[in-house]
């Protein structure tokens, strides 16, 4: 007994050591922290129940069984976040350079098994070389296995990635098909082939972080969500995050109880829209002045930045919001925006999360760019995910809803909940100008019947009156009752209850 007690004390400790102190000194000379230091900041103290510690390869080609780590690369296990029960896995740069083994694949296949039973979210922290090169197709096969298992889990529990080091090649596509992917600054990077291959095919020259970097995938390619300067500032966001989702699609968001009372009037909304409708306004302060505490995790906030999505929490229970930003593009549409409201409503409506949607928005953004990239099919995604979406969706238009956006942005014919308006609502086909441009060509050269007929048109549609009249707006809301009638609506739907037609799953334009 006591002989098995030694034992196994010197396998913990040689698994706590991983790749040894010196692989350990090069990772922190990187500027990174090792696999088990991440999880201590992760979890809430002393919670982290470690699995699978003494699990080792089973290769034997080119020497490589003359190196059995225990662990094999990767810490696996679950533990608290802020008190609610989450697994993660945290790949161990010092070991093989974190590389993905055919028995390392079976310990995140594990974890993300039991997750999917019992309902909770699955932490992937990668830090890896990719497929474990002397293992060859047994390590392609284990990367398989956790594919297959990422899309079992998709909409089941949420699946969040913080690549915190190389993930390159296939092994990218775990990440991508999770529900989030964050990144650490200058120590991470994600590409399908490298500078290298990417010399030799295109002749192209560029570094590993002008690739796949961090700022490249927040800004260019929108790959990834959000860009932290360092893994302790990730670390400690990430568990921020964390409490603004449900554990699986069974149940609701945690409540945080508030101080900031409901029905908070807010009243520097009342001139935020400038009644000049061709100046913009920052549709991020309307947020964060009806948020409880003003609170906004904002996602992607670097990428497509005329729309504006993340999380916050109205009379402590936490909201996706959606909204058009003035600012950037005067609030159109465009295949960038679409994508990135498109998949975060998806993710609201997977996982119980009512939806918010400040709607200011001119229309779609021409041109051929946009044409030939596909605003067709990218639009649609946006549309499409608004109306297959099931839980609350509240919408407020606080200026211009022109168009087909109109119909896009959450609007009562998608099975809006509850839709307002600001007085300063602008709701038409288009705005005056072109309006009166299309149906009234013939006068174009008569510059006063024109400025007569913008009037008119102004007059008719410039207002939320002509909504309102049909029953497309419930109601005209003063700005500064925004909170109020927010958290009153959403109160009223909580138990809301509504269901899609039977389906195998649904044909989303991809
Ligand atoms: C086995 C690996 C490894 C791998 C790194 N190591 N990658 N061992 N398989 N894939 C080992 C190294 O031998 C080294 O061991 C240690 O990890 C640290 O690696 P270094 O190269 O010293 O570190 P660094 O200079 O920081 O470079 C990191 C790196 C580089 C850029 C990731 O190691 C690298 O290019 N690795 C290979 C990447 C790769 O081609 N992977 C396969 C991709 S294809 P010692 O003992 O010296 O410490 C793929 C397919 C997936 O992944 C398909 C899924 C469908």
């Amino acid at each position: 007994m006591q002989d098995i007690l030694r034992r196994l004390e010197e396998k913990r400790t040689a698994a706590r050591l991983g790749g040894g102190e010196q692989r350990i000194a090069a990772q922190h000379a990187k500027g990174k922290l090792t696999a088990r230091e991440r999880i201590d900041i992760l979890f809430d103290p002393d919670t982290f129940e470690e699995w699978d510690m003494f699990v080792e390869h089973r290769a034997t080609d080119f020497g490589i069984d003359a190196q059995k780590i225990p662990g094999d690369g990767v810490v696996t296990g679950h533990g608290l976040i802020n008190g609610r029960t989450v697994f993660a896995f945290s790949q161990d740069f010092t070991v093989f350079g974190g590389s993905l083994s055919e028995t390392h694949a079976e310990k995140i296949c594990k974890i993300m098994d039991k997750a999917m039973q019992v309902g909770a979210p699955v932490i992937g922290l990668n830090d890896s070389g990719g497929a474990r090169i002397q293992e060859g197709v047994a390590s392609l096969a284990g990367y398989a296995e956790v594919f297959q298992r990422n899309v079992l889990a998709s909409g089941v529990v949420p699946q969040i990635s913080m690549v915190m080091g190389p993930c390159a090649g296939g092994a990218v596509y775990s990440p991508a098909m999770t529900d989030f992917i964050f990144m650490v600054k200058d120590s991470s990077y994600m590409f399908v082939t490298g500078p290298d291959v990417v010399k030799t095919v295109t002749q192209e020259s560029v570094t590993q972080e002008e690739l796949g970097g961090a700022v490249t995938h927040t800004t260019k390619s929108g790959v990834a969500d959000l860009a932290f300067e360092n893994d302790v500032e990730a670390l400690l966001q990430l568990r921020r995050f964390m409490d603004f989702l449900p554990s699986s699609n069974r149940g609701k968001a945690p409540v945080r109880p508030t101080s900031d009372p409901v029905n908070r009037p807010e009243l520097s909304l009342d001139t935020l829209a400038p009644t000049n409708a061709n100046k913009p306004y920052d549709m991020r302060e309307l947020i964060t002045k009806v948020a409880d505490e003003g609170d906004f995790f904002e996602i992607a906030p670097t990428w497509a930045k005329n729309i504006l999505v993340g999380f916050v929490r109205l009379d402590g229970h936490p909201v996706g919001i959606v909204a058009n930003q003035p600012m950037v593009l005067a609030g159109c549409l465009d295949i960038d925006s679409a994508r990135k409201a498109a998949r975060f409503v998806r993710f609201c409506d997977c996982f119980n999360i009512p939806i918010v949607t400040f709607v200011d928005v001119p229309g779609f953004l021409p041109g051929t760019a946009q044409e030939y990239g596909g605003i067709i099919k990218h639009g649609a995604k946006l549309l499409y995910a608004f109306a297959e979406a099931t839980v609350p969706k509240v919408t407020i238009i606080t200026r211009k809803a022109y168009g087909g956006a109109y119909d896009v942005m959450s609007s009562k014919h998608l099975r809006g909940d509850v839709n307002y308006a600001w007085p300063s609502a602008e709701i038409a086909v288009m705005g005056p100008k072109g309006a009166v441009e299309i149906i009234f060509r013939a006068d174009m050269n008569d510059p006063q019947k024109i400025e007569a007929r913008t009037e008119e048109y102004r007059e008719k549609f410039a207002n939320p009156f002509v909504a309102s009249g049909r029953g497309y707006i419930d109601d005209i809301i003063l700005p500064r009752d925004t909170r109020a009638r927010l958290c009153c609506s959403l109160a009223m739907l909580r138990d809301k209850a509504l269901s899609n037609p039977w389906k195998k799953h649904d044909n989303i334009p991809l």
